[in-house]
């Protein structure tokens, strides 16, 4: 987007992934970024990224440059709106189609999307937990406190009132495996399932994990027959690519 606007991009990363193949350092992501003119900065694992992004944004102002910095993910109220807006769009699609979803399903990372998602379908009167995620960078109870406070700052951002019980927030924990972009054998077999299937691609860190974790739902008896469905697929195909050799291995 910056690229089309003519904006200057700078990316602060840290180095969260224990991963060091020639794929992963290079390719994915990292290639796009390159093609589309970012600046890249890797910082160590562990690193605090928004501080080091609040320091350079100081250092371009006090040079006279406009700067905003978007924290990871771009989980803030203002980034999570565009998923509130998907829950409309969402439900406008069931009008057309004639059907009512009965669980929408997303991978959770920083949150955004999931918060975005519930807060857009408490708005629509029907409730935050219509929305299920899968945490894949965090803990399942880490992941939920964060996206109860999100939630509750969209609405607040969106001038409601509404007030969100923890119980209310369906995070599921169970995909992580050794932790956040490690594959699980789990997660291999979803995205090899839904291309094989539908002609789909899906990413190996955030939707082959959340997908994995929709395909044992259903297995382990978690819907009735005749429920709808929807596993909003949230892009990232490119990540594909940086992971040959979890699915060649
Ligand atoms: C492809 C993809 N899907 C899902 C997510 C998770 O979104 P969130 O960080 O809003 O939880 C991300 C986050 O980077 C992503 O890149």
């Amino acid at each position: 987007m910056c690229a089309r606007l003519g904006i200057a991009c700078e990316l602060i990363l840290t180095r969260s992934v224990p991963k060091t193949e020639v794929g992963y350092e290079l390719n994915g992501n990292v290639l796009l970024d390159q093609l589309f003119g970012a600046s890249i900065c890797v910082l160590a694992g562990g690193s605090d990224s928004l501080a080091e992004a609040e320091k350079r944004a100081e250092h371009l102002r006090a040079s006279g440059h406009k700067v905003l910095v978007i924290p990871t993910g771009g989980s803030t109220p203002l980034g999570a709106l565009g998923y509130a807006r998907c829950a409309e769009e969402i439900a406008q699609q069931e009008t057309e189609l004639g059907l009512t979803f009965n669980q929408v399903v997303v991978p959770n990372g920083s949150a955004g999307t999931h918060a975005g998602l519930a807060a857009g379908f408490q708005l629509l009167d029907r409730g935050t937990s219509l929305v299920k995620s899968y945490s894949v960078l965090s803990d399942r109870d880490t992941s939920a406190a964060r996206t109860l406070q999100l939630t509750q700052d969209v609405l607040s951002l969106l001038g409601s009132s509404a007030s969100v019980q923890a119980s209310e927030i369906v995070i599921d924990g169970s995909q992580l495996g050794d932790g956040y972009g490690l594959p699980t054998p789990a997660m291999l077999d979803a995205v090899r399932l839904m291309a094989r299937a539908e002609g789909l691609l899906i990413d190996p860190v955030y939707s082959g994990k959340a997908f994995a974790g929709l395909l044992a739902d259903l297995t382990q008896g978690g819907f009735r027959s005749g429920d709808n469905v929807l596993f909003v697929m949230t892009g990232g195909t490119p990540g594909l690519y940086a992971y040959r050799e979890a699915f060649q291995g």
